[in-house]
């Protein structure tokens, strides 16, 4: 397995992994933010893929620079957007080492610190976190009020977080 920058040539698995990562996200709109990358306005700052023996993408890891983070002393912030390893290659070290590229980059590019999040139930991103030397800093609920007649519809908004 090997960790390496994200390509061009790797857009569909890359929109792939999106899509597994969000499944209650616009599928249009995740790829779109892909094409974004490559394209411009990029949203994020650095995507890494890992890439089994076979060349098949199996893990990826999205960083953007985040103007402040929750517990950071610095700014802006290397923010860890997205973290998916494919379900049959979990375990194997695959998160780590994603994780470990995306610190290297960050050290190589001045950042003295990297952050993150997990919603609050994900308990094995927690641990997968923990384990790789990350600090929890802060709990936090996000709450919507509708601002429209009716108040009572259902959400147009939804939130960004893996099952
Ligand atoms: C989180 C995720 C990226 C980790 O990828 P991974 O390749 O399985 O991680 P690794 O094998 O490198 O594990 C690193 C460490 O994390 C911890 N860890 C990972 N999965 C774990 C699990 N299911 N239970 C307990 N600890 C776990 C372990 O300490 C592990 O080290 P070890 O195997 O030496 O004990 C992967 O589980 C995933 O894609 N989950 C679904 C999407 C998701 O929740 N992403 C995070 C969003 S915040």
């Amino acid at each position: 397995m090997t960790v390496r920058l994200i390509g061009p040539g790797d857009l569909d698995a890359w929109s792939g992994m999106r899509r597994a990562l969000w499944p209650d996200a616009d599928p249009d709109e995740l790829a779109q933010e892909a094409r974004a990358y490559f394209d411009g306005p990029p949203a994020l700052a650095a995507v890494f893929v890992a890439e089994a023996r076979s060349g098949e993408p199996v893990g990826m890891l999205e960083v953007s620079l985040r103007s402040v983070a929750e517990g950071c002393r610095s700014a802006p912030v290397p923010y860890v957007e997205g973290w998916y390893v494919a379900p049959e290659a979990r375990r194997r070290g695959i998160g780590r080492a994603l994780m470990a590229a995306a610190e290297d980059w960050a050290r190589a590019h001045g950042f003295a610190e990297i952050a993150s999040d997990a919603v609050i139930d994900n308990r094995v991103s927690e641990r997968a976190h923990l384990a790789l030397g990350f600090v929890e800093v802060e709990r936090a609920i996000h709450f919507r009020k509708d601002l429209q007649a009716g108040g009572g519809a259902a959400p147009a908004v939804r939130g960004r977080e893996p099952r």
